[in-house]
């Protein structure tokens, strides 16, 4: 089970109580890291015992950890604060299963109460390193946890920027509806990666919408996704969803001219490999850097 799978099943256990130790060991995040009883005690106002109490309910349920000199949250504690965000803000009230889970993030099925479906990204960068920390060392230490944790709000935070910032001028990107923390609460595209379409009924012209969503956030938004593939583009049988965005650059960065030459070609070779579309990269990337040219 993912942490954020565990994360909702005890969401409705816990009560506003546990809460206030979950934001006080957020707030500390940023400062002591580690939060000592005493601390809890002034941070939350509740007494003493209650808050050993429910320091110790938490901790069973893996929500924070205890380090040498104090309590600290870890991912499944940011994944419950960030889910009864969401929930408090009337965006969800049921959540679904698993939906994907990529190299840095968890995908959750989720509705709100009028039935309508969305998903939820939570983001784990660098997940594959990390594990390894952990294997090692059986728990993550606190300032290690912090960082992690730091990074993945921040990665949230670029994604949902980028694929808002795409969205507006017009490439065809899933609609982030809303940030908390380290997730973010998307449209959910019904469709498949297009690396499962085996046919298409106009590989050609697949080919050039989803250059032009390149070619839009581009030349419009400034911005390079960096890590385009077919496995990063979603296919609903209409359009197709360039998605995964935390990692892109904008135009005026260094790296960018390389990441747009590489996901050209990605997309390019994929086409021609599955379709026998054959399009020459110097014809795409004349028509995804220049606003005028005609593909
Ligand atoms: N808006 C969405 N609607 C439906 N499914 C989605 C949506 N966004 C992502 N998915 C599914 O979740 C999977 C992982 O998403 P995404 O690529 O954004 O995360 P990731 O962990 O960065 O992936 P990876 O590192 O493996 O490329 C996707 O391959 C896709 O199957
Ligand atoms: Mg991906």
């Amino acid at each position: 089970m993912s942490t954020a799978e565990v994360a909702a099943n005890c969401l409705r256990r816990l009560e506003e109580r546990d809460f206030r130790i979950l934001y006080a060991l957020e707030g500390a995040l940023n400062s002591i890291q580690q939060a000592k009883v005493e601390y809890l005690e002034k941070s939350t106002r509740l007494h003493r015992d209650e808050v050993i109490f429910r320091l110790e309910r938490l901790q069973k349920n893996k929500m924070i950890s205890k380090g040498e000199s104090g309590y600290y949250l870890v991912s499944t504690g940011l994944d419950a604060i960030a889910l009864k965000a969401f929930v408090k803000r009337g965006l969800i009230s049921v959540f679904g299963g698993n939906v994907g889970v990529g190299k840095e993030a968890d995908i959750f099925d989720v509705a709100d109460d009028r039935g309508n479906s969305y998903v939820i990204k939570f983001y784990r960068l660098g997940r594959t390193s990390f594990r390894e920390v952990k294997k090692k060392r059986q728990i993550i230490p606190a300032e290690e946890s912090a960082n992690w944790l730091k990074a993945c709000v921040n990665a949230a935070t670029k994604e949902m920027w980028a694929m808002r910032k795409v969205r507006a001028v017009g490439g065809v990107v899933p609609e982030a509806i809303a940030r908390e923390r380290h997730a973010i609460l998307m449209q959910k595209i019904d469709g498949v990666l297009l690396n499962k379409v085996m046919v298409l009924d106009n590989p050609k012209l697949a080919l050039k919408s989803i250059l032009d969503t390149i070619k839009l956030a581009y030349v419009k938004a400034g911005i390079v996704n960096g890590d385009l593939s077919e496995y990063n583009i979603l296919h609903d049988g209409e359009r197709f969803y360039v998605i995964d965005w935390p990692q892109s650059v904008l135009v005026s960065s260094p790296d960018s001219g390389r990441l747009l030459i590489r996901d050209l070609r990605n997309v390019l070779r994929f086409f021609s490999k599955r379709f026998n579309v054959y399009y020459t990269f110097e014809k795409a990337y004349d028509y995804v850097t220049r606003l005028d040219s005609e593909f």
